[in-house]
């Protein structure tokens, strides 16, 4: 077979997940409850048909069918994360043995698959303890991450190689402290800006700790980048995109691969008095979190202009004080999800690591195709998600090219391998390659799932 676009040997293909959105059996296996087990017990109809995590989609009885299915449709590396709540029920502590057991098992499986596990630490899923206890405000709660993490790389460091701190670390900051889609709601900056700063403390900790533990095998992070592009060159509009571009991406990726915050930021903030509590020594142990690999969630662009109107200057500060989004016209979009699909985006951030971020190692660990209704499309009993082809091809040959221009990229995991509970929507948009009744739970394949088993098998398409 004519293989146009090949990928380099070794090329990782796969799909990611989260323990909440997978795992289901959230109270039992002795799991402690997280703040999502907790948000819905008080306000379930702030979710999408009232459906809250309680059974997601099951992966905690099925993980060894879904890991076999896996193989099937060509994965050679899968990314899942841990649950805190379900290791170390009350967020520190005592470890849980049946959480041991589970996970020993889910990596024990992909081994024997022949699948690399990439491990992610925390993705969304606070101990609801420890949000008690103050959340990621608390600096006790940073140290209660090193310890966790200290504990996960002990038990599972000797067969798991690619470790991530977080998964895309600004999401709980902008969902619990300043939009108002995650648990704690609240809307602060300044408190938004002390839980991003403990994240990333959190994580320098949990990457010296990697390191002490002398795992041969790399420790990073998942961040959901956003290329921020301007309506047009005029300077006003070139400066809301810088803007725009600081707050919603350098504010983690510069402190991530260049061990730093943007100097821009800090002014920035302090000037309008919004910088975070620092304590000394803290610098130093941020440089310790250079990462040594970046997973990039790449779904849309950030399209901004200048804003039309000065903010009232009694307004509580927020990073719209700076931009206006920009919807350009004629933009793509996905009719079935609402965002933008512009697939050069993942090109370009790619070409932005390699210029200016030491070409620092990369792959792709997020990128999908949200549809809500997706039944609509069911045929033969088989989902003809033929737009989810198209969306991952058109992603795939930028990547293609970024690579052949020298950008260190070494894989693509689609988000992701089966339909699962995204948080506040729920099962409003589906991502999987694998559809889920969620009655009985029966996996399908979809029409993609052969479609990247064919990629994956052949490493690239034409
Ligand atoms: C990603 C998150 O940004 O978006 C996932 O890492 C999430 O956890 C996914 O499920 C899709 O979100 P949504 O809102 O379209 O279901």
């Amino acid at each position: 077979m004519s293989v146009k676009y090949r990928f380099p040997e070794g090329f990782w293909w796969g799909s990611a997940t989260s323990a909440a959105q997978i795992e289901g059996a959230a109270a039992e296996g002795g799991k402690g409850k997280t703040i999502w087990d907790h948000w819905y017990e008080i306000e379930p109809h702030r979710f999408y048909d009232n459906v809250g995590p309680g059974t997601a989609s099951d992966f905690y009885h099925r993980y060894r069918e879904d890991i076999r299915l896996m193989k099937e449709i060509g994965h050679n590396s899968f990314r899942f994360s841990i649950s805190w709540a379900r290791l170390i029920p009350g967020g520190r502590g005592e470890v849980n043995p049946e959480a041991v057991r589970f996970y020993n098992d889910v990596i024990d499986e992909l081994l024997a698959c022949g699948i690399e596990p990439f491990v992610t630490l925390f993705h969304f899923d606070m101990p609801l303890e420890l949000q008690q206890a103050g959340g990621w405000e608390s600096r006790e709660v940073v140290d209660a991450y090193e310890a966790y993490a200290r504990t996960a790389f002990r038990l599972f460091g000797d067969r798991v190689k690619k470790w991530f701190t977080f998964n895309e670390p600004i999401v709980p900051v902008e969902g619990g402290y300043l939009y108002d889609f995650h648990y704690p709601n609240i809307v602060d900056f300044k408190r938004a800006a002390q839980v991003a700063y403990h994240t990333m403390l959190a994580h320098a900790k949990a990457v010296r700790a990697f390191r002490e533990a002398g795992i041969r095998g790399k420790v990073g992070i998942i961040l959901n980048l956003t290329p921020s592009y301007p309506r047009s060159s005029h300077p006003a509009d070139l400066k809301a995109s810088r803007i725009a571009d600081l707050f919603f991406n350098r504010s983690f990726l510069d402190p991530a691969v260049l061990g730093e915050y943007p100097r821009e930021l800090i002014d920035l903030l302090r000037e309008h008095g919004q910088l975070p509590e620092t304590r000394e020594g803290d610098g130093e142990l941020l440089k310790e979190g250079k990462v040594d690999l970046l997973g990039i969630n790449y779904y849309q662009p950030r399209r901004v202009k200048a804003k039309e109107h000065l903010p009232n200057p009694y307004a509580p500060f927020m990073p719209e004080w700076f931009f206006d989004p920009y919807e350009m016209p004629g933009r793509k979009m996905n009719p079935y999800r609402g965002w933008e699909i512009y697939e050069k985006g993942l090109y370009d951030i790619l070409i932005n690591l390699k210029e200016n971020y030491g070409n620092i190692e990369s792959y792709v660990s997020e990128n999908g195709m949200g549809v809500q209704d997706e039944e609509r499309f069911l045929k033969d009993g088989v989902i003809q998600d033929d737009y989810r082809i198209q969306f991952i091809r058109g992603h795939l040959i930028w990547l293609h090219r970024a690579i052949q221009e020298g950008c260190n990229a070494k894989g693509y995991h689609l988000w992701t391998f089966m339909d699962n509970w995204s948080w506040m929507n729920a099962y409003k948009n589906r991502y999987g390659l694998v559809s889920v009744d969620l009655k009985t739970q029966k996996r399908t394949p979809k029409k993609s799932a052969e479609w990247f088993r064919k990629v994956a098998q052949n490493n690239g398409f034409d």
